[in-house]
């Protein structure tokens, strides 16, 4: 957890409704270098932890058994179930809920724990420690992120104005991020009793243009900028962010996608899996 802020639920409220136009993809293919690089098939449980409106969970269901995604925001998960409607992927299990609250009834048995930009939000040690009890023999703790290139000048700007009407601190929910969020979770990971990280990097895709409404989109989707932090001052913001970004285009290149992996670095005890999948939250 970040340095003397407290996690609570309103840490992306209004977001979800922003996610899927305003940030950007993961690389072409890095959902199919995933399930080969863990060997996964229609035998393989799958939990995605913070998956948000599905975006990881969506794109390996189709390679793997029983698949789970799991948010604590309630916004997030209703845009995932609806994604999962129009892209007719079946069978996900969507479960409400935080990383600190696993295993609850989920079991082990994983190939797979993924968190896809989530596990910094996360009480990391606890959170690993019980993740590494939830996977299979062979199975593993997977990280999936943006490579970090430098981002067009408009991210900057737009940065500067949440600034301007939020006050000088990363805001993150009714808290704020005095030293931002925390990195280094080869060193959480090796404490917890995992073996050394496998890092693969899936190229870059094509150059889009960006809109304008996508990049409204995208400071939306944004914990530090999610629509809750603007209170009553929410439309003021809007007209100044738009004014701002006038008739764009904005031409970007869709960022490399890192997965890393690690295994756990010997036997350990597992949580058995009796549970039978299901479409409970
Ligand atoms: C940046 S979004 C990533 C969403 C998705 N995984 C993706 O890659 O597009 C982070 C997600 O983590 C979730 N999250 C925040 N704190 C969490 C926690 N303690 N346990 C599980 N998920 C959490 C948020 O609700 C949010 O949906």
């Amino acid at each position: 957890m970040a340095d003397g802020w407290r996690w609570d639920a309103t840490l992306f409220e209004g977001a979800a409704a922003h996610y899927e136009r305003g940030r950007l993809p993961y690389a072409p293919g890095y959902a199919e270098t995933l399930a080969a690089a863990l060997g996964l098939d229609h035998r393989s449980r799958v939990l995605d932890v913070g998956c948000g409106p599905g975006t990881v969970t969506l794109d390996l269901a189709p390679l793997a058994g029983e698949t789970i995604g799991l948010d604590p925001d309630s916004g997030m998960l209703a845009e995932a179930r609806r994604r999962a409607g129009r892209r007719k992927v079946p069978g996900v299990r969507w479960v409400l809920g935080r990383a600190e609250d696993l295993p609850g009834d989920l079991g082990g048995g994983f190939q797979a724990v993924v968190f896809a930009q989530s596990f910094h939000w996360t009480d990391r040690d606890r959170v690993a420690a019980t993740v590494l009890r939830m996977l299979a023999p062979g199975g593993a703790f997977v990280q999936v992120g943006d490579v970090k290139s430098a981002p067009p000048a408009v991210y900057a700007e737009i940065g500067d104005l949440v600034r301007r009407h939020l006050g000088p601190v990363r805001r993150a929910g009714q808290g704020a991020l005095v030293n931002g969020t925390p990195g280094r979770e080869d060193l959480v990971l090796a404490r917890a009793g995992f073996g050394p990280v496998e890092r693969i990097v899936v190229p870059a895709g094509e150059v889009v243009e960006r809109t304008p409404d996508d990049l409204v989109a995208w400071t939306f989707s944004r914990s530090g900028s999610a629509p809750h932090l603007f209170g009553d001052r929410l439309a003021g913001f809007e007209h100044d962010l738009r004014a701002l970004l006038g008739q764009g285009p904005f031409p970007e290149r869709l960022p490399a996608t890192e997965i890393r992996l690690w295994h756990s670095a010997q036997h350990t005890y597992t949580y058995a899996h009796t549970e039978e999948a299901d479409d409970a939250e």
